[in-house]
């Protein structure tokens, strides 16, 4: 038994378009994610969350087993065309769906962790550029103010924005996230600059509006881990953590382009200004980071930077989605780099996994491969917090089955199964063994 630190919170974390469906209710107006699960072949068996797990109309229920397992916080995020179906238009029902879920949350003791931003962008924004404008990040800032006066004292935790590549190189790179565009390089690495402007400029807004608040990113930096543990090796990979996140993670932590990175563009280089880049670098409270591999180097001398990566074998295990290879000292490096890079506090603000999860004759699922991979990855993350780097808490992903974007519903992610034809919720093997670490405060 791996104690962890008093007041460590275990929470899970969803996002609005993954969980909630009710996309066509109450008024809510169209987002990117939407429109581009609209059109015939962009989702893996043309899923679409119209309903999903129907979270808009469930979240009582839901609420109500978080409650159960035990779990201290929940994350979850805003769908902004709900709230802001037209520009500037707002819909009090979508609101109220959000102060309800929060005062839900606040009755049952979880504390409401939101992230402003998790993908899915109005489509009448979409329309006007989405991210290759840079007013879409002021934007973003408006409406996070918006929202925390709304919320006022009852929400304390902020999350700015999810993984910045994914909703702006994912869209824009050619992979298969809205709005698909294929731009240059030079355009891609603006469009990351957007982003990074809008974690500014939500700071920003979240600092003004609701000073009593805790804030941060919900980033996705690739973290490096040393192939095996030798001083050389350990600082080879921090020093590829730092680098190979030039273009985001580590310009939003230093407030500055690393020179080598700039120096590699050359012409490609994103053009910002000495004033953009402080609205990115606004001080936050904590890094999230999103966690679910990472890649493995040695020290090399004779390479820049001083580390060469090495490849990951061909069967080196992974659960459900080829990407999601295990790593568990990932979590372990993570916060350790992410403190003594840049002296940040970290939240893990998602880790878990896709599994192949079937109900059995007793009605049971048994994910032991699920259970295995949190241990491991909560192991690590215990080791961090016996070093004492400073570790606040650690998000699943996820609470429940839920739509995994471009794959569709195929990928369960949940340590809740649900039935998609009734909505049935089932928590499985993996939701019994978190709630007993979080009823013991240890990985068991
Ligand atoms: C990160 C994203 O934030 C989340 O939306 C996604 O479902 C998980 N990774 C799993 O791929």
């Amino acid at each position: 038994m791996y104690a962890m630190p008093e007041n460590f919170i275990w929470g899970a974390a969803t996002a609005a378009f993954q969980v909630e469906g009710g996309l066509e209710c109450d008024g809510a107006g169209e987002s990117s994610w939407l429109n581009f699960c609209r059109v015939k072949g962009n989702i893996k068996n043309d899923d679409i969350p119209t309903t999903g797990c129907d979270q808009y109309h469930l979240y009582r229920e839901d609420v109500a087993l978080m409650k159960r397992l035990g779990i201290k916080a929940y994350r979850f995020s805003l769908n902004w065309s709900r709230i802001f179906p037209r520009e500037n238009v707002l819909n009090e029902k979508g609101l109220a769906y959000y102060q309800n879920l929060v005062d839900a949350l606040l009755e049952a003791g979880i504390e409401p962790y939101v992230t402003i931003f998790h993908w899915d962008l109005p489509q009448y924004l979409e329309d006007a550029g989405g991210w290759r404008k840079k007013e879409t990040a002021q934007k973003l800032g408006d409406f996070a103010s918006f929202m925390a006066k709304a919320f006022g004292n009852k929400v304390k935790h902020y999350f700015t924005v999810n993984e910045i590549s994914m909703f702006t190189a994912g869209g824009y790179n050619g992979s298969k996230h809205p709005p698909c565009i294929k731009l240059p390089d030079k355009d891609i690495y603006q469009v990351i600059h957007h982003g990074n402007l809008a974690h500014g400029y939500v700071a920003q807004a979240l600092r003004a509006t609701a000073p009593h608040a805790e804030i941060g990113i919900a980033n996705n930096p690739g973290i490096t881990v040393p192939v095996w543990e030798t001083p050389e090796n350990v600082e080879a990979a921090k020093r590829a953590t730092r680098l190979e996140n030039a273009c985001c993670h580590t310009a939003i932590e230093e407030g500055r382009y690393p020179d080598e990175f700039l120096e590699k563009l050359g012409a490609d280089a994103p053009c910002f200004t000495d004033e953009e880049m402080k609205i990115i670098a606004t001080p936050t409270d904590f890094t999230g980071f999103n966690v679910y591999t990472a890649r493995y180097c040695v020290a090399d001398a004779e390479m820049p930077g001083g580390y060469r990566f090495i490849d990951r074998a061909a069967e080196h295990p992974y659960m459900n989605l080829t990407w999601l290879r295990q790593v568990p000292s990932a979590t372990y490096y993570g916060a350790k780099f992410i403190y003594e890079l840049w002296g940040k506090t970290t939240y893990v603000s998602e880790n878990g996994c896709a599994a192949d999860d079937k109900i059995d004759g007793n009605g049971e699922i048994n994910d032991t491969g699920r259970l295995e991979y949190l241990r491991g990855y909560l192991t690590s993350l215990q080791r961090a917090c016996a070093e004492k780097i400073p570790v606040k808490g650690y998000f699943l992903w996820s609470l429940l089955d839920n739509f995994e974007w471009m794959q569709g519903f195929a990928p369960r992610f949940g340590i809740v199964h649900v039935d998609y034809a009734t909505r049935q919720r089932t928590p499985k093997l993996s939701a019994r063994y978190y709630a007993a670490c979080i009823r013991r405060n240890a990985v068991l």
